[in-house]
Protein backbone atom coordinates (compact mmCIF):
# COMPACT_ATOMS: atom_id res chain seq x y z
CA UNK A 1 0.00 0.00 0.00
CA UNK A 2 1.10 3.68 -1.00
CA UNK A 3 1.66 5.96 2.57
CA UNK A 4 -0.64 8.73 2.05
CA UNK A 5 -0.57 11.43 4.74
CA UNK A 6 -1.84 14.67 4.51
CA UNK A 7 -1.32 17.05 7.19
CA UNK A 8 -1.63 20.63 8.75
CA UNK A 9 -1.08 22.70 11.84
CA UNK A 10 -3.38 25.17 13.02
CA UNK A 11 -3.39 27.26 16.27
CA UNK A 12 -5.94 28.17 18.61
CA UNK A 13 -6.03 30.07 21.71
CA UNK A 14 -8.19 29.80 25.01
CA UNK A 15 -10.84 31.97 26.19
CA UNK A 16 -12.33 33.13 28.62
CA UNK A 17 -16.21 33.97 29.27
CA UNK A 18 -17.29 36.58 30.91
CA UNK A 19 -21.08 34.77 30.54
CA UNK A 20 -20.56 31.67 30.97
CA UNK A 21 -21.88 28.40 29.38
CA UNK A 22 -22.99 26.11 32.00
CA UNK A 23 -25.42 23.22 31.35
CA UNK A 24 -26.79 21.76 27.92
CA UNK A 25 -29.77 21.56 26.69
CA UNK A 26 -28.90 18.40 24.47
CA UNK A 27 -25.43 16.49 25.97
CA UNK A 28 -24.67 14.77 23.20
CA UNK A 29 -24.48 18.03 20.66
CA UNK A 30 -23.62 20.09 23.74
CA UNK A 31 -26.51 22.63 22.36
CA UNK A 32 -26.22 24.99 25.61
CA UNK A 33 -28.74 25.81 28.06
CA UNK A 34 -27.10 29.72 27.44
CA UNK A 35 -25.27 31.35 25.14
CA UNK A 36 -22.04 33.15 26.21
CA UNK A 37 -19.83 35.89 25.59
CA UNK A 38 -15.76 35.50 25.95
CA UNK A 39 -12.21 36.89 25.14
CA UNK A 40 -9.96 35.14 23.35
CA UNK A 41 -6.69 34.61 25.25
CA UNK A 42 -3.43 35.84 22.69
CA UNK A 43 -0.68 34.09 25.03
CA UNK A 44 -2.40 31.20 25.90
CA UNK A 45 -2.45 28.53 22.73
CA UNK A 46 -2.58 25.43 21.64
CA UNK A 47 -0.82 24.01 18.54
CA UNK A 48 -1.57 20.84 16.58
CA UNK A 49 -0.98 19.14 13.98
CA UNK A 50 -2.93 16.66 12.47
CA UNK A 51 -1.52 13.69 9.88
CA UNK A 52 -4.51 11.54 8.00
CA UNK A 53 -1.89 8.67 6.93
CA UNK A 54 -3.84 5.49 5.85
CA UNK A 55 -1.37 2.98 6.91
CA UNK A 56 -2.46 3.53 10.31
CA UNK A 57 -4.85 1.32 12.39
CA UNK A 58 -5.96 3.77 15.08
CA UNK A 59 -5.84 7.40 16.02
CA UNK A 60 -2.30 8.37 17.84
CA UNK A 61 -2.16 10.84 20.00
CA UNK A 62 0.31 12.81 21.83
CA UNK A 63 0.26 16.29 24.56
CA UNK A 64 3.83 17.85 24.83
CA UNK A 65 5.84 15.72 23.68
CA UNK A 66 4.09 12.46 25.28
CA UNK A 67 1.93 9.65 24.25
CA UNK A 68 -1.63 11.02 25.89
CA UNK A 69 -3.38 9.14 28.31
CA UNK A 70 -6.35 6.65 27.57
CA UNK A 71 -9.34 9.61 28.22
CA UNK A 72 -7.49 12.01 26.20
CA UNK A 73 -7.00 10.01 23.60
CA UNK A 74 -10.63 8.43 23.16
CA UNK A 75 -12.41 12.11 24.00
CA UNK A 76 -9.99 12.77 20.56
CA UNK A 77 -10.88 9.90 18.47
CA UNK A 78 -14.25 10.12 18.95
CA UNK A 79 -13.90 13.53 18.15
CA UNK A 80 -11.76 12.38 14.93
CA UNK A 81 -14.91 10.22 13.96
CA UNK A 82 -16.79 13.40 13.59
CA UNK A 83 -14.60 14.58 11.60
CA UNK A 84 -14.20 11.71 9.35
CA UNK A 85 -17.55 11.52 8.46
CA UNK A 86 -18.05 15.59 7.73
CA UNK A 87 -14.69 15.19 5.58
CA UNK A 88 -15.51 11.83 4.48
CA UNK A 89 -12.47 9.81 5.04
CA UNK A 90 -11.65 6.55 6.97
CA UNK A 91 -7.97 7.02 7.33
CA UNK A 92 -6.71 7.26 10.77
CA UNK A 93 -5.09 10.54 12.53
CA UNK A 94 -1.58 11.20 13.93
CA UNK A 95 -2.20 14.10 16.38
CA UNK A 96 0.46 16.19 17.80
CA UNK A 97 -0.54 18.84 20.08
CA UNK A 98 1.41 21.49 22.13
CA UNK A 99 0.19 23.86 24.66
CA UNK A 100 2.32 26.70 25.41
CA UNK A 101 0.67 27.41 29.05
CA UNK A 102 1.41 25.07 31.82
CA UNK A 103 -0.59 22.33 31.83
CA UNK A 104 -2.49 21.18 35.41
CA UNK A 105 -3.18 24.63 36.35
CA UNK A 106 -6.47 24.34 35.91
CA UNK A 107 -6.72 26.66 33.20
CA UNK A 108 -8.99 25.13 30.94
CA UNK A 109 -7.09 23.62 27.94
CA UNK A 110 -10.24 22.03 26.03
CA UNK A 111 -11.31 25.21 24.34
CA UNK A 112 -7.99 26.02 22.13
CA UNK A 113 -7.65 22.13 22.10
CA UNK A 114 -10.32 21.05 20.04
CA UNK A 115 -10.49 24.30 18.31
CA UNK A 116 -6.64 23.91 16.92
CA UNK A 117 -7.85 20.14 16.34
CA UNK A 118 -10.95 20.50 14.18
CA UNK A 119 -8.90 23.44 12.23
CA UNK A 120 -5.75 21.54 11.63
CA UNK A 121 -7.94 18.28 10.47
CA UNK A 122 -9.90 19.98 7.98
CA UNK A 123 -6.88 21.79 6.86
CA UNK A 124 -5.08 18.83 6.50
CA UNK A 125 -7.91 17.64 3.38
CA UNK A 126 -7.92 21.26 2.34
CA UNK A 127 -11.53 20.92 2.81
CA UNK A 128 -13.48 24.21 2.40
CA UNK A 129 -14.91 24.81 5.34
CA UNK A 130 -16.54 27.99 6.57
CA UNK A 131 -15.39 29.57 9.79
CA UNK A 132 -19.16 28.63 10.96
CA UNK A 133 -18.85 25.53 10.77
CA UNK A 134 -15.52 25.05 12.15
CA UNK A 135 -17.55 26.37 15.05
CA UNK A 136 -19.87 24.23 14.87
CA UNK A 137 -18.07 21.25 14.75
CA UNK A 138 -15.17 22.31 17.77
CA UNK A 139 -18.24 22.71 19.95
CA UNK A 140 -18.99 18.99 19.36
CA UNK A 141 -15.59 18.28 21.03
CA UNK A 142 -16.02 21.13 23.54
CA UNK A 143 -18.56 23.67 24.33
CA UNK A 144 -16.35 26.11 24.59
CA UNK A 145 -14.48 25.29 21.87
CA UNK A 146 -16.87 26.78 19.30
CA UNK A 147 -16.16 30.36 21.17
CA UNK A 148 -11.86 29.65 20.30
CA UNK A 149 -12.68 29.56 16.43
CA UNK A 150 -13.57 33.64 15.77
CA UNK A 151 -11.30 36.17 16.99
CA UNK A 152 -11.14 38.58 19.42
CA UNK A 153 -14.80 39.89 21.59
CA UNK A 154 -16.96 36.36 20.74
CA UNK A 155 -20.68 35.07 21.31
CA UNK A 156 -21.66 31.56 21.00
CA UNK A 157 -25.62 31.66 20.00
CA UNK A 158 -27.70 29.22 21.94
CA UNK A 159 -29.10 27.98 18.86
CA UNK A 160 -32.47 26.08 18.32
CA UNK A 161 -29.98 23.28 16.54
CA UNK A 162 -27.08 22.19 15.53
CA UNK A 163 -26.45 23.99 12.62
CA UNK A 164 -27.87 27.32 14.48
CA UNK A 165 -25.37 27.01 17.51
CA UNK A 166 -21.75 28.57 16.74
CA UNK A 167 -19.56 31.50 17.65
CA UNK A 168 -19.03 35.02 16.07
CA UNK A 169 -17.04 37.63 16.75
CA UNK A 170 -18.52 41.10 17.77
CA UNK A 171 -15.28 43.14 18.17
CA UNK A 172 -11.59 42.60 17.24
CA UNK A 173 -9.29 42.10 19.67
CA UNK A 174 -7.76 45.44 19.77
CA UNK A 175 -11.20 46.75 20.19
CA UNK A 176 -10.59 47.29 24.26
CA UNK A 177 -7.38 46.60 25.82
CA UNK A 178 -8.38 44.19 28.17
CA UNK A 179 -5.93 41.84 29.95
CA UNK A 180 -6.79 38.51 31.81
CA UNK A 181 -4.21 37.84 35.21
CA UNK A 182 -5.13 34.73 36.42
CA UNK A 183 -4.17 34.14 39.87
CA UNK A 184 -3.57 30.43 40.53
CA UNK A 185 -4.80 29.56 43.79
CA UNK A 186 -4.02 25.61 43.03
CA UNK A 187 -2.67 23.48 40.51
CA UNK A 188 -4.42 20.79 41.69
CA UNK A 189 -6.16 18.90 38.74
CA UNK A 190 -10.47 19.26 39.49
CA UNK A 191 -11.60 16.67 40.79
CA UNK A 192 -14.94 16.83 38.86
CA UNK A 193 -14.30 18.20 35.22
CA UNK A 194 -16.38 20.75 33.30
CA UNK A 195 -18.14 17.66 30.92
CA UNK A 196 -19.25 16.37 34.13
CA UNK A 197 -20.61 19.34 35.61
CA UNK A 198 -22.46 20.01 32.82
CA UNK A 199 -24.86 16.92 33.51
CA UNK A 200 -25.30 17.93 37.35
CA UNK A 201 -26.29 22.11 36.35
CA UNK A 202 -30.16 21.20 36.08
CA UNK A 203 -30.69 19.84 39.18
CA UNK A 204 -29.34 23.12 40.64
CA UNK A 205 -33.35 25.18 41.38
CA UNK A 206 -31.23 28.07 40.53
CA UNK A 207 -30.49 26.91 37.34
CA UNK A 208 -33.30 27.84 35.56
CA UNK A 209 -33.43 31.65 36.93
CA UNK A 210 -29.56 31.56 35.80
CA UNK A 211 -30.72 30.51 32.52
CA UNK A 212 -33.88 33.02 31.65
CA UNK A 213 -31.79 35.88 32.75
CA UNK A 214 -28.91 35.16 30.62
CA UNK A 215 -29.81 37.08 27.52
CA UNK A 216 -29.78 40.20 29.83
CA UNK A 217 -26.75 39.75 30.71
CA UNK A 218 -25.60 38.60 27.29
CA UNK A 219 -26.85 42.35 25.77
CA UNK A 220 -25.67 44.55 28.55
CA UNK A 221 -22.27 42.71 28.91
CA UNK A 222 -21.62 43.59 24.85
CA UNK A 223 -22.72 46.65 25.33
CA UNK A 224 -20.67 47.26 27.86
CA UNK A 225 -17.61 46.43 25.65
CA UNK A 226 -18.90 47.49 22.82
CA UNK A 227 -19.17 51.38 24.77
CA UNK A 228 -15.47 50.79 26.67
CA UNK A 229 -17.75 50.99 29.62
CA UNK A 230 -15.53 49.06 32.33
CA UNK A 231 -17.93 49.49 35.37
CA UNK A 232 -20.95 48.29 33.94
CA UNK A 233 -18.67 45.27 32.59
CA UNK A 234 -16.87 44.44 36.08
CA UNK A 235 -20.91 44.02 37.30
CA UNK A 236 -22.49 41.91 35.07
CA UNK A 237 -18.91 39.62 34.39
CA UNK A 238 -19.03 39.18 38.38
CA UNK A 239 -22.81 38.75 38.76
CA UNK A 240 -22.47 36.08 36.24
CA UNK A 241 -19.68 34.20 37.89
CA UNK A 242 -21.38 34.58 41.16
CA UNK A 243 -24.68 32.57 39.58
CA UNK A 244 -22.92 30.33 38.04
CA UNK A 245 -21.10 29.28 40.55
CA UNK A 246 -24.11 29.76 43.13
CA UNK A 247 -25.72 26.77 40.66
CA UNK A 248 -22.57 24.46 40.86
CA UNK A 249 -22.49 24.89 44.81
CA UNK A 250 -26.63 23.80 44.73
CA UNK A 251 -26.12 21.03 42.30
CA UNK A 252 -26.42 17.47 43.25
CA UNK A 253 -24.16 17.04 43.90
CA UNK A 254 -22.73 20.29 44.84
CA UNK A 255 -19.39 21.59 43.54
CA UNK A 256 -17.35 23.27 45.50
CA UNK A 257 -14.78 25.31 43.06
CA UNK A 258 -13.70 28.12 45.20
CA UNK A 259 -11.11 28.26 47.52
CA UNK A 260 -10.79 30.10 50.65
CA UNK A 261 -7.62 32.44 48.73
CA UNK A 262 -10.41 32.64 45.76
CA UNK A 263 -12.79 34.06 48.15
CA UNK A 264 -9.78 36.95 49.46
CA UNK A 265 -9.04 37.47 45.55
CA UNK A 266 -12.52 38.42 45.15
CA UNK A 267 -12.80 40.34 48.13
CA UNK A 268 -9.85 42.45 47.05
CA UNK A 269 -10.23 42.62 43.45
CA UNK A 270 -13.78 44.26 44.78
CA UNK A 271 -11.65 46.70 46.89
CA UNK A 272 -9.65 47.77 44.45
CA UNK A 273 -12.23 48.89 42.10
CA UNK A 274 -14.58 50.44 44.55
CA UNK A 275 -11.45 52.37 46.73
CA UNK A 276 -8.93 52.69 44.65
CA UNK A 277 -10.80 53.13 41.26
CA UNK A 278 -8.66 50.53 39.47
CA UNK A 279 -10.25 49.07 36.39
CA UNK A 280 -10.24 45.58 37.44
CA UNK A 281 -12.85 42.60 38.04
CA UNK A 282 -13.01 38.87 38.56
CA UNK A 283 -14.47 35.77 37.14
CA UNK A 284 -13.93 31.91 37.80
CA UNK A 285 -14.48 29.04 35.80
CA UNK A 286 -14.59 25.41 37.06
CA UNK A 287 -11.53 25.44 39.79
CA UNK A 288 -10.12 28.13 42.04
CA UNK A 289 -8.22 29.99 39.88
CA UNK A 290 -9.20 33.90 39.65
CA UNK A 291 -9.20 35.57 36.41
CA UNK A 292 -8.65 39.28 37.16
CA UNK A 293 -9.93 40.85 34.17
CA UNK A 294 -8.34 44.62 33.80
CA UNK A 295 -7.77 47.50 31.69
CA UNK A 296 -4.26 47.47 30.66
CA UNK A 297 -3.09 50.34 31.95
CA UNK A 298 -3.78 48.84 35.69
CA UNK A 299 -2.78 45.23 34.91
CA UNK A 300 0.60 46.09 36.64
CA UNK A 301 -0.90 47.64 39.42
CA UNK A 302 -3.25 44.84 40.17
CA UNK A 303 -0.56 42.48 39.90
CA UNK A 304 1.59 43.64 42.57
CA UNK A 305 -1.55 44.20 45.06
CA UNK A 306 -2.29 40.29 44.05
CA UNK A 307 1.70 40.13 45.22
CA UNK A 308 0.76 42.55 48.13
CA UNK A 309 -2.29 40.13 48.91
CA UNK A 310 -1.27 36.58 48.53
CA UNK A 311 2.58 36.20 48.79
CA UNK A 312 4.50 34.04 46.31
CA UNK A 313 1.34 33.83 44.01
CA UNK A 314 1.94 32.47 40.31
CA UNK A 315 0.04 34.90 37.60
CA UNK A 316 -0.57 33.96 34.20
CA UNK A 317 -1.01 37.36 31.85
CA UNK A 318 -2.74 37.73 28.40
CA UNK A 319 -4.15 40.14 26.30
CA UNK A 320 -7.79 39.77 23.88
CA UNK A 321 -6.09 37.52 21.22
CA UNK A 322 -7.20 36.68 17.66
CA UNK A 323 -9.31 33.50 16.16
CA UNK A 324 -7.54 30.01 15.65
CA UNK A 325 -5.63 30.01 12.33
CA UNK A 326 -3.93 26.97 10.20
CA UNK A 327 0.11 27.95 10.09
CA UNK A 328 2.04 27.91 7.08
CA UNK A 329 4.07 24.56 6.37
CA UNK A 330 7.80 25.25 5.86
C1 LIG B 1 -17.02 26.98 33.46
O1 LIG B 1 -16.37 23.84 27.33
O2 LIG B 1 -14.96 22.96 29.22
O3 LIG B 1 -15.45 27.25 31.69
O4 LIG B 1 -18.21 21.15 26.55
O5 LIG B 1 -17.82 19.57 28.39
O6 LIG B 1 -15.86 20.51 27.14
P1 LIG B 1 -17.25 20.73 27.64
O7 LIG B 1 -17.19 21.91 28.71
P2 LIG B 1 -16.31 23.24 28.67
O8 LIG B 1 -17.16 24.13 29.72
C2 LIG B 1 -16.71 25.41 30.06
C3 LIG B 1 -17.35 25.83 31.33
C4 LIG B 1 -16.82 27.10 31.94
C5 LIG B 1 -17.61 28.31 31.48
C6 LIG B 1 -17.31 28.82 30.08
O9 LIG B 1 -16.15 28.73 29.61
O10 LIG B 1 -18.26 29.37 29.48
Amino acid sequence: MTNITDSATARAHSNIAFVKYWGNRDQSLRLPANASVSMNLADLHTTTTVAWNNELRADRLTINGAVANETARTRVARHLDVLRARLDTDRFARVNSRNNFPMGTGIASSASAFAALTTAACAALNAAISKRELSILSRLGSGSAARSIPSGFVEWRDGESHETSYAESFAPADHWKLVDLIAIVSREHKRIGSSAGHETAASSIFQPARVATAAERISSVKSAILRRDFESFAETVEADSNLMHAVMMTSKPPLFYWAPLSLTIMEGVRRWRQDENLMVCYTLDAGPNVHCICADGDADAVAARLRDLCGEIEILRSDAGGGAYVLPTD
